[in-house]
């Protein structure tokens, strides 16, 4: 069974990120043929500079590696360093109907804006599919706005066996628990695009500082206060067990707690929690041949596949050398 997702190098990795998405695909990593990948030609049609593309790309194969994903047990490569899938791409799109790219919500949501949207945008969905069909992909964990393009992938996959015959694996989404969404320091849902995010792999006094200024309301010290409704709490159950969490809880209620010593302990917490992160981000920023060599390596084992897949469908379709 291949597991297989992608995440975009449009900015830091926030806490929202990894407990949403990155911390379930390294759960999910070595029980199956494994890859992952940097989606750095998605991530085009929204940075357009180069010195930065580059900077976030190698910043998110650092991450990722710190954060646990193992180069024994998963398959780790930048999205662009497979040119099969921009080939597989386009006789996706032979097959792609308008009205199935129309009804996509990242395209439909900038046309309802009145913003002009490219034809990057527009096919956005079918290079997601040509990333999923490229290695003939089962299982596909991402987050729920992403489900709608799973089922895209599928109705393409379709559609090729339809013209082609058995070709294409069709995928299935496994949604990403993030029902319990990580609120920001303002509460509201933590994304980059609210500026409410704290980094993973925030320096301690920085972390310390974001903490601090997390919103909360104007209960004073002396009060009961209400831990489920409270972001501090809200945050420190990610990185703590039930019963800390417990003790935690029965302070807010007894009063005579500021959220100021709330705060301190989601500090202590997530300080420890990303700690190990920190330390071995640092020796693999000190080895950066050896992460060219993991996504090298990664590159080609990924191409492998493709290639195999590629030829499959180049083949049923009239194309490559006379049989
Ligand atoms: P952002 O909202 O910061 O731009 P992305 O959309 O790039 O983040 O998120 C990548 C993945 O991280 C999403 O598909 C989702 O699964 C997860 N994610 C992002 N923010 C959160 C959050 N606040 N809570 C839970 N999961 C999140
Ligand atoms: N579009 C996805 C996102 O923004 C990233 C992505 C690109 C992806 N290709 C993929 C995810 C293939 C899963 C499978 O989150």
């Amino acid at each position: 069974m291949r597991v297989l997702s992608g995440i975009q190098p449009t900015g830091r990795f926030h806490w929202g990120n990894y407990f949403g998405a990155i911390r379930q695909y390294i759960a999910l990593q070595g029980n199956a043929q494994s890859f992952y990948f940097i989606a750095d030609w998605h991530a085009l049609t929204t940075i357009r500079d180069g010195a930065k593309l580059r900077e976030l790309r190698y910043d998110a194969a650092l991450d990722l590696l710190a954060l646990g994903l193992e180069p024994a047990q998963a398959t780790l490569f930048f999205q662009s360093d497979v040119p099969e899938v921009a080939e597989l791409q386009w006789l996706l799109m032979t097959v792609t109907p308008m009205w199935l790219l129309e009804k996509c919500h990242a395209y439909k949501d900038k046309k309802a804006k009145g913003l002009a949207a490219d034809a990057g945008l527009f096919t956005y969905p079918v290079l997601m599919a040509a990333d999923i069909l490229a290695y003939d992909s089962d299982v596909v964990p991402v987050g729920v706005d992403q489900v709608q393009h799973i089922e895209v992938a599928r109705d393409i996959a379709q559609r090729i066996n339809n013209f082609y015959g058995e070709i294409l694996v069709l995928p299935s989404a496994r949604t990403l628990d993030d029902s319990a969404k990580v609120p920001g320091t303002d509460g509201d849902k933590m994304s980059k695009s609210y500026e409410n995010t704290i980094d993973c792999f925030e320096e301690p006094k920085k972390l310390r500082k974001k903490i601090m200024a997390i919103k909360t309301d104007s209960t004073p010290v002396e009060d009961p206060k209400i831990p489920e409704t409270c972001s501090v709490f809200t945050l420190y159950k990610l990185f703590t067990t039930p019963e800390q969490q417990a003790t935690l809880a029965a302070r807010y209620r007894a009063g005579g707690m500021g959220y100021g010593e709330a705060k301190q302990a989601l500090f202590e917490a997530a300080d420890a929690w990303f700690a190990p992160a920190r330390a071995k981000r640092a020796d693999l920023a000190a080895d950066l041949p050896f992460v060219q060599s993991v996504l090298d390596a990664g590159a080609t084992r990924a191409r492998d596949k493709a290639r195999e897949v590629l030829g499959r469908l180049r083949k049923a379709c009239g194309l490559g050398p006379q049989p």
